[in-house]
């Protein structure tokens, strides 16, 4: 079986036609040129596109012989970061280990720093107790508050329970690598130091250090992601239109966004996938929604929230489209039992395999969804491992590229975080804020 995960659009086609696609080939290419040629706004943040083959080999090594003592020295591990600092690995070590790491693998790995929740810090310090952990902290800027925050606790109990001199040894700092709070503190310490390269964005860095560290931590095979990676980029840079995947969904879901599909649902049958489609829905929400523009990015793990929002998305405001994650062949395999009763009337299902269940309930979803109107776009995953995963990032991260170019607005920047952020700072009495804080008051 092919190691490669495929598009397929065919069960959309009712929606747009061939032609209608072939149409968009001339833009298409227009926006992957842009974007290749780095002649588009952001292009100083394109340093993704050539990662899986142009990336710091030595750092590289250096990230695997950190996992190696992290492995070795802690049970726990604490990764704090928020945004394109955590989600990454949060959905690489789920996706490939399942849902259960931490109760079946060493160390253990708790993601903080990307809320500012007191109960769920208290309750994360209580749970690392006395044993034996160390820190990865993740943030470009060093400056972010969430992270901040968790990283100044976290650390006071390394110093608590190790001393100073232990504590920096236990301290994996993923930062800028010349400036910003946390490179200085980094520098000052003397903490193990990794980098998020200056021309990658965090929601396109999970294929560096602040994806790598703490996904070899849990083991994942970090080589293989990075070899699916570079086999998706390969297609996405030669491959013609009609065979480029990546090129042929941000085709798609632009032809369905101007035909008034204004929400695309990433859709999974594997409850292993929720961050996934966190992830994916940063990398997409926060690249194109801008300037009163962008396709509004949501998720569902079915079956789950079939019996939650199938009844909206079957047959409520038709304004959505859904892109389905196939996973082809079942991470674990299990056989329904027989009950000689059978007063639940599933008799017929005994001897079954419960993956086969699966598999026929999102045939029968994808049907039904497309005969309510809402198209489904499929993408066909051979299995969940550290390759097609690989090739998984590359292929969204491209495809949100061009698809950004193609809706007009730069994929690259964020400018919209900040508003949230400035208000927080007067509230919180932070100098240099005094007059946002007057104003906003006023409004309270
Ligand atoms: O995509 C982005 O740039 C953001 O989500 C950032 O990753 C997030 O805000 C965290 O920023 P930092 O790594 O600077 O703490």
């Amino acid at each position: 079986m092919s190691k490669e995960i495929r598009f397929d659009y065919a069960k959309a086609l009712p929606f747009f036609s061939e032609a209608e696609l072939d149409s968009m080939e001339a833009q298409i290419l227009c926006a992957k040129e842009v974007l290749l040629s780095k002649k588009g706004a952001g292009a100083d943040f394109l340093g993704w596109i050539d990662l899986p083959v142009d990336y710091d080999k030595d750092e590289f090594a250096r990230i695997k012989e950190a996992a190696a003592k992290i492995r070795k020295d802690s049970e726990v591990l604490i990764v704090i970061g928020i945004g394109g600092s955590y989600l990454g690995a949060r959905c690489a070590i789920e996706y490939t280990h399942g849902a259960f790491y931490n109760q079946a693998e060493k160390p253990e790995i708790y993601f903080c720093g990307n809320s500012i929740s007191a109960a769920y810090l208290s309750d994360l310090l209580d749970l690392v107790g006395e044993r034996d952990f160390s820190v990865n902290i993740i943030s470009k800027s060093g400056t972010t508050t969430e992270p901040g925050i968790a990283f100044r606790i976290f650390k006071e109990k390394l110093i608590a329970k190790y001393g100073e001199a232990e504590a920096v040894k236990r301290i994996y700092a993923t930062t800028d690598k010349a400036k910003g709070a946390l490179k200085n503190e980094t520098d000052d310490k003397g903490y193990a130091a990794f980098v998020v390269p200056d021309d990658v964005g965090g929601r396109f860095s999970v294929l560096t250090a602040v994806g790598l560290l703490p996904i070899a931590v849990s083991g994942v095979d970090i080589d293989a992601l990075m070899e699916g990676a570079r086999a998706m980029r390969k297609k996405a840079l030669d491959a013609p239109y009609k065979e480029n995947d990546a090129l042929l969904y941000a085709a798609i879901r632009n032809l369905l966004h101007r035909k008034g599909k204004a929400v695309e649902i990433l859709v999974n049958y594997e409850p292993t996938m929720h961050h996934l489609s966190e992830w994916w829905k940063q990398l997409f929400g926060e690249s194109e929604g801008k300037d009163g523009k962008g396709i509004y990015p949501a998720s569902v793990d079915f079956t789950t929230d079939l019996h939650s929002m199938g009844q909206f998305i079957q047959d409520g405001s038709r304004i959505l489209f859904e892109t389905v994650l196939h996973v082809e062949e079942s991470r674990r395999s299990l056989v329904i039992p027989k009950d000689e009763k059978d007063l639940d009337g599933l008799g017929y299902l005994a001897g079954q395999t419960v993956e086969f269940v699966n598999e026929q309930a999102m045939t029968g979803t994808v049907l039904a969804h497309t005969d309510g109107g809402a198209p489904n776009l499929m993408l066909h995953i051979p299995a969940q491992d550290a390759y097609s995963l690989g090739q998984i990032f590359y292929f969204f991260e491209f495809a949100c590229g061009v698809s950004g170019y193609l809706l007009g607005v730069n994929p690259f920047d964020q400018p919209g975080v900040e508003s949230y952020k400035k208000n927080m700072f007067a509230l919180l009495g932070k100098p240099g804020y005094e007059e946002l804080s007057e104003a906003l008051r006023k409004r309270l």
